[in-house]
């Protein structure tokens, strides 16, 4: 464990060796919970973390609570200033990982969220650079299917749901790519295991839209708004088909840990030039410009630490 690493827990921030879980409760043998990851981003700069639409990510767990019926007793805002207080505590000088969960600490064998108000609230951090080791990534569509909304919501961000994730990015791991795009049940492309994924096709801007059992990206949000607002492209939200990843000009993905990174081989065939595209590029830029608060105009996306 790391040194003298402070973590958010029931209300206090403690020394994280201070925390442990019952090894018969209902978030370890079930995977009752459900978790956000959010970035700081540090700028060398200005000497300051900037912490990245916190108040979104805290909203989107919060609604996940309540589709999971699991009640936590704090506010979006209230859970934005614990994690400010707690990147503060732990004094981080770099890019931050925040990671915080809310399971089901019941002890009871039943694996039900029904009459059981044992919801905890962990809040944890930890340094992270980049999410993977290139800027091209070669991807493969698994064999495993998506979960659904009508089975185990993406939506929701449950724990559970990584089960499918981690099969999906096993399976392609073996196979030697580098991640694994999902199907949904009825064929459609749906996301990666952890990021959503967009299509760029003669200057339009395609991705899969929520009812194709999407998590909601707040990256994907992101990379949106800056397509409309500052590259004035049209958006197309629908469903996509598999052949169409293979003749697009340009795929990439975008998440939290992912950020925005160019897709250029699904399936072994080869996506546009095979390089990074230019359009992702220039989201890219964009992107990575906002996260440090150096764009006025989404000045407010940033919450500064220091
Ligand atoms: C399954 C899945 N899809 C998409 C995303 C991207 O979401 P966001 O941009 O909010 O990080 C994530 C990451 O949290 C994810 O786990």
């Amino acid at each position: 464990m790391m040194n003298e690493s402070y973590v958010f827990y029931q209300g206090k921030i403690v020394d994280e060796s201070q925390v442990t879980i019952d090894i018969r409760c209902k978030a370890f043998n079930y995977g009752l919970g459900c978790f956000e990851g959010i970035r700081a981003y540090w700028d060398e700069e200005k000497q300051q973390l900037y912490g990245f639409r916190l108040k979104e990510h805290y909203e989107r767990l919060l609604q996940s609570c309540k589709a999971l019926y699991m009640d936590i007793p704090y506010t979006a805002e209230e859970l934005c200033n614990w994690t400010v207080e707690l990147l503060k505590k732990n004094n981080f000088k770099t890019t931050t990982y925040i990671r915080p969960i809310v399971y089901k600490g019941s002890t009871e064998l039943t694996p039900t969220l029904y009459k059981d108000n044992d919801n905890r609230v962990l809040i944890y951090c930890q340094p992270l650079g980049k999410y993977v080791g290139s800027n091209a990534l070669r991807t493969a569509v698994s064999s495993w299917t998506r979960i659904s909304d009508n089975m185990l919501p993406p939506r929701t961000k449950a724990t559970a749901a990584y089960l499918n994730s981690a099969l999906a990015s096993l399976e392609v791991l073996q196979n030697g790519f580098d991640e694994a795009i999902f199907l949904t049940q009825q064929g459609n492309v749906c996301e990666g295991p952890g990021e959503n994924i967009f299509l760029v096709k003669n200057g339009k801007l395609i991705t899969p839209p929520v009812s194709d059992h999407i998590l909601e990206g707040i990256t994907r949000n992101v990379v949106i708004e800056l397509a409309k607002n500052e590259l004035n492209m049209e958006v197309v939200e629908r469903s996509v088909a598999r052949t169409e990843l293979y003749n697009s000009d340009e795929v990439f993905f975008s998440g939290t840990a992912m950020e925005v990174t160019s897709v250029v081989e699904v399936d072994r065939r080869i996506v546009g030039s095979g390089e990074e595209g230019q359009v992702c590029k220039k989201f890219k830029e964009l992107f990575f410009d906002i996260t440090k608060a150096n764009n006025p105009k989404y000045r407010h996306y940033c919450t500064p630490v220091y």
